[in-house]
């Protein structure tokens, strides 16, 4: 059995399985031409403990249109609430053997911890600031089918790149891939450690010129244990994307967001809505054909 736990643990040859199905599955569901009881049989918990639009619904969408059923475990209604611990919790829901767990914590570790206790794969839907593989697996498959490559592409990320799990699981994708990393940040949301290989710069003008691609990533203030950044709107004129700007530095790049977009922070909205720059809808398709093939690869065996 494998877990898909984070893109640490894949090989070039294991990323490049998950996007060949992924590309399989874009075109079968354009077609209507895959198998729609591949998993009829079979039950997928969800487990999550954060907040979620994209991940959880695509994952939904994705199992359905394979044929699974979903039960979606809700933490606010759960025993946690009557003070049973996450241990527990974990354990008695694995005692109902659900044939695969997708889940996301905001603790470092959860999924790899609830693997080791589990009967069968887990899939990472978000780990703390730390990993979320399938959301780097689909911006992949976006990238692919956009420029028909990776490798050489000068690939931009913008923001909180301190405590954004995309950020990291995107690096660690990206550099395997053979794409050139840059990442443009206030310092103080840069990562404590610079990523190896990465040019790392303070400025948009600086950090901006010859990508191909700019991804924008939300200031996670949900993880930072005070305001590191002192207002929004500052936060925009120094490292909001413009129109104006882009045509100015890098008016050849494409724009990508993995979501949530705060509009008016992360870029104004004529940017996200140019439809000859922005891949931010394209990526959110993406979300079921990848999830679909992370699916297929892990439960029906597979996996290498
Ligand atoms: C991200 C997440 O939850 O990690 N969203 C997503 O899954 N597409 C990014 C975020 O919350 O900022």
């Amino acid at each position: 059995m494998r877990h898909l736990l984070g893109i640490d643990d894949l090989s070039r040859e294991d990323i490049e399985r998950f996007l060949e199905r992924a590309h399989y599955y874009t075109e079968a569901l354009f077609e209507g031409s895959w198998n729609k009881t591949l998993l009829s049989d079979r039950v997928i918990l969800h487990l999550f403990f954060e907040h979620s639009t994209r991940t959880l619904t695509s994952f939904e969408i994705a199992a359905k249109r394979l044929g699974a059923e979903v039960v979606n475990w809700n933490p606010e209604t759960s025993s946690l609430s009557k003070g049973e611990n996450f241990i527990d919790t974990i354990d008695t829901l694995c005692a109902m053997r659900p044939d695969a767990i997708v889940m996301r914590h905001a603790d470092y570790g959860a999924p790899k911890f609830v693997a080791g206790r589990a009967g069968c794969p887990i899939i990472n839907g978000g780990d703390s600031w730390r990993a979320h593989p399938t959301q780097a697996l689909l911006d992949a498959l976006t990238l692919r089918q956009h420029f028909g490559k990776i490798e050489g592409l000068c690939v931009t990320l913008i923001g909180d790149i301190a405590h954004s799990r995309v950020a990291t699981s995107n690096i660690e994708l990206l550099r395997k891939m053979g794409a050139k990393l840059r990442i443009i940040a206030p310092a103080i949301l840069m990562p404590e450690k610079r990523p190896e290989g990465v040019e790392a710069f303070n400025t948009l003008e600086e950090g901006l010129p010859h990508s191909d691609v700019v991804m924008t990533l939300r200031l996670q203030k949900e993880r930072m244990d005070r305001a590191l950044i002192s207002s929004d709107g500052e936060y925009f004129r120094e490292f909001g994307l413009t129109t104006s700007l882009l045509d100015r530095l890098a008016p050849k790049a494409m724009v990508m967001d993995p979501g949530p977009l705060v509009r008016g922070v992360q870029m104004e909205d004529e940017v996200a809505e140019d439809p000859r720059r922005s891949l931010i809808l394209k990526q959110v398709a993406n979300g079921i054909p990848t999830r679909m093939a992370v699916l297929d690869i892990l439960m029906t065996g597979k996996a290498a």
